[in-house]
């Protein structure tokens, strides 16, 4: 017998792992859970089943959280934070180590439990979520060895609220968890409904552990406990699951003062270049969109492929489709287990029922005849606003169109809401690299997909959400500065003496797109001194003025695509024209203010243009060391299109402070002046205008930040909001912004203090981090 006919006669076998282990474990807990609060398991309470989704088994059931159940588990993190960051950094990675020891103990466990709650294959639960899960709290050990002397100016930030979702389970609690205590923080974790079981043997651990009370606790329950999390005194909430959901906690948290990570859906693309390694992308397509059958966010859900191979590589792609294995998740042999519930399954086939467009090819494979299972699936010949083009599935669908040229897929790739992941299939390095920083993700992989690892951050951009987890860049998600905190005071602008007007028209402009203009409102309010003299007037600009300034902004797209080098050079020259002009500018502070800063005000700005120009060259990415043969390049690129506004006492500081960073690192303002004394701004675009700033790339807006906060927070061309002003505007920004997702850096009722330098703060604010991962060799 030849070794051809050994293969073409050999039959399937399955290899089903044995459960017994982890059906026992859960008949020891009386399969009957309540919540894990202060070290301890709560009597259950009344609540749901949790069920295997390939059989329909019930498995155990869970406690519905309550009110009083939310509020112990918040007390018992709270009165546990304080020893627990005490405890110092290594006193804490003693107990993050034997947690990943206990993990890789127990990952057979570990392993089967999560396959028969999630219904994903053995083989991907073995492999894949308790390695990784484990890597995390390995990783984050060190994290918390290293903090006093990598962080020394950060600290924990309390208590943090962490709510994750259904499909990847444990692996999404070690990502919230690892990273939050390393750092100091207690937890109240709520795993998804379908899936908590993982999480409740988690909890087991870290009584094995020897995890001081308090430090973790975990209650289950449906989206009104998470609600419940998410309005209790936490001082973080961090998320994962549906962008819906993600919108709504950002409104509910608005103003709260609460810190808010969120990563949310993708609609990601994965595009194939006509001189890739057609098998092998498409091995890695399998990866992509029948991992976890397709409830993955950063799934390769939309297939981009190159007009000259698409014929070819549709045709082997239905053809390796019709190989894949769908049954029995415990089955080491399968590839494409049970969606998690009847719910989400519902929601797969209607998606794919109401679809006209395309044709639907679904592989003709032996489906299970009971259970929650749906067949790998490919939707070709859409076109991109086809609603299967941009909404999210989650499930084993892939939707594909083609593409002619680089430009056309990086533009095909961008034409969605999302901006989590990306992959690039090219034989051509320069061209994936070319291609890396032009596609709005904030992942993204090349001849490759799904890379995940501990070292590496995670996280999206656009209504992704905002955060990294993973990686230094996670750790920023759990920390804040050590410094102090003033309550912010009301600047308030001088009344007039009732003097007659200078007949001389004094009409401040505000700055365009490059040019001086009229606000369009027509109203204007007067600036007076001290003692009431008319200094000018200055525009009230109103949102027809916010979306010119903001189109101006957009519209100068080039600044994002120059070098540190260039940048650094405007920067200085505006730093050198405004020395010119300091004592004019001192004198324009004083006249509004009423103060003598105004001579320190103006040298103290020139020192932030210098000190921005000195990092639009420095502040670097980072190369991680991923456990691959290649690298991760965590490169920093702008945030896009940022609205401020800037700080009402300190006129022109506070104006040069948020602007000069910003722009250091290739982004484009609409910044709106101190309201009380708005001329030191209207003044310096004259500056601006003299120092090579392109169109566009500053604008400047006077008025009143209450009227101006809303429609810049809810503009759908900006990607961040940043306010300093002295009214506390951070809950109308905060609930503005959840439209389409935008990050914001709001002052929440705190002051600033100008005279401190907070450029590196503000560099970290005006960059996203994109973790670009090139594996090589053979
Ligand atoms: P979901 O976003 O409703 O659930 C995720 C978590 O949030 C769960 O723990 C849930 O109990 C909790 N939750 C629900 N409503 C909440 C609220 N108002 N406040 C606080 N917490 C709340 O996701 P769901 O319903 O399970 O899945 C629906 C869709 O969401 C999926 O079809 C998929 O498109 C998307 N999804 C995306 C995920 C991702 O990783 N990006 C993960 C899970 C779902």
């Amino acid at each position: 017998m030849t070794i051809k006919e050994i293969f073409d006669t050999m039959d399937y076998g399955p290899a089903p792992e044995s459960a017994a282990e982890a059906l026992a474990w859960l008949v020891d807990q009386g399969s009957r859970f309540g919540h894990f609060i202060n070290g301890e398991f709560t009597a259950p309470g009344d609540g749901f089943d949790s069920r295997n989704p390939a059989t329909g088994e019930v498995l155990a059931t869970l406690t519905q959280a309550t009110q009083e159940d939310v509020d112990a588990a918040v007390d018992a993190a709270r009165n546990a934070q304080g020893k627990w960051q005490e405890l110092g950094g290594p006193g804490r990675a003693r107990y993050l180590y034997a947690i990943a020891r206990l993990l890789q103990k127990h990952s057979r466990l570990f392993a089967v439990l999560e396959t028969l709650d999630n219904g994903k294959p053995i083989r991907e639960s073995r492999d894949i979520d308790i390695p990784l899960a484990q890597r995390h709290f390995y990783y984050h050990a060190g994290m918390a060895q290293l903090m006093e002397s990598e962080l020394p100016d950060a600290e924990a930030l309390g208590v943090c609220g962490q709510i994750i979702p259904w499909n990847f389970p444990l692996l999404m609690l070690a990502w919230k968890i690892a990273p939050a205590i390393a750092m100091g923080n207690t937890v109240v974790l709520k795993p998804a409904e379908y899936t908590s079981l993982t999480a409740l043997l988690f909890a087991d651990i870290c009584r094995q552990a020897g995890l001081p009370e308090g430090v973790v606790n975990i209650v289950t329950g449906d989206g009104a406990a998470g609600e419940m999390i998410t309005a209790a005194d936490v001082d973080k909430i961090a998320f994962t699951g549906s962008t819906s959901v993600g919108r709504r906690i950002r409104e509910a948290t608005a103003g709260s003062g609460k810190e808010l990570t969120l990563e949310l859906g993708g609609k990601s693309p994965y595009i194939v270049f006509d001189d890739a390694d057609i098998d092998s992308a498409i091995e890695g397509l399998v990866d992509a969109i029948w991992f976890n059958q397709g409830q993955v966010c950063c799934a390769g859900s939309r297939l981009l492929v190159q007009e000259g191979i698409a014929g070819r590589f549709h045709t082997k792609l239905k053809a390796r489709m019709d190989g894949l294995r769908i049954g029995n998740p415990l089955d080491k042999c399968i590839d494409v287990g049970a969606v998690v519930d009847p719910v989400q399954l519902d929601t797969i086939s209607s998606m794919v029922a109401a679809n006209q467009a395309g044709t639907m090819h679904q592989a003709q494979v032996e489906m299970p005849e009971s259970g929650c299972f749906y067949p790998p699936t490919l939707i070709e010949g859409l076109s991109p606003a086809d609603l299967l083009m941009q909404e999210e599935i989650f499930g084993p669908v892939l939707v594909s169109c083609t593409f002619r040229t680089p430009a056309e897929a990086v533009e095909l790739a961008n034409n969605t809401r999302y901006g989590l992941a990306a992959t690039v299939w090219t034989e051509n390095l320069n061209l994936a690299l070319d291609m890396a920083p032009k596609l709005a993700a904030g992942v993204v992989w090349i001849n490759g997909t799904n890379m995940f690892d501990a070292a590496a951050g995670f996280g999206g951009v656009r209504e992704s959400g905002f955060g990294r987890e993973g990686g230094w860049e996670g750790l920023t998600a759990y920390t804040r500065a050590k410094a102090k905190i003033k309550p912010l005071a009301k600047a308030e602008p001088f009344d007039g003496n009732g003097a007659p007007a200078d007949p001389l028209d004094r009409t401040a402009k505000m700055y365009i797109g490059g040019k001086q203009a009229r606000p369009d409102s027509g109203y204007s309010q007067a600036v007076y001194s001290k003692t009431g003299t008319l200094l000018g007037h200055a525009g009230l600009a109103s949102r027809k003025d916010i979306r010119n300034a903001v189109e101006a902004a957009a519209g100068a797209k080039g600044w994002s695509r120059t070098t540190g080098h260039l940048r650094a050079q405007i920067l200085y020259y505006i730093g050198e024209n405004l020395s010119a002009r300091a004592a004019e500018f001192a004198a324009r502070i004083d006249a509004m203010t009423g103060r003598k800063t105004g001579t320190a005000e103006v040298e103290t700005s020139i020192q932030r243009l210098f000190t921005a120009a000195a990092w639009a060259d420095k502040y670097d990415g980072q190369i991680h060391g991923v456990p691959i043969r290649g690298v991760a390049l965590a490169m920093k690129e702008p945030a896009g299109v940022i609205g401020a506004l800037c700080a009402d006492e300190t006129p022109l500081l506070g104006l040069v402070s948020a602007m000069a960073p910003a722009m250091a690192m290739g982004n484009r303002v609409v910044l709106a002046a101190s309201e009380p004394f708005p001329l030191a701004a209207t003044d310096f675009y004259q500056v601006l205008e003299t120092s090579d700033v392109p169109a566009g790339v500053v604008n400047i807006l006077t008025g009143r930040h209450a009227e101006l906060a809303k429609p810049l927070a809810s503009h759908l061309n900006v990607d961040a909001v940043w306010s300093f002003s002295s009214t506390d505007l951070s809950a109308a920004i905060e609930a503005a912004s959840a439209g389409n997702l935008k990050r914001t850096w709001v002052n929440n009722g705190a002051a600033t203090d100008w005279t401190q330098d907070h450029t590196k703060r503000f560099l970290q604010e005006a960059t996203e981090i994109k973790n670009i991962w090139v594996p090589y060799g053979e």
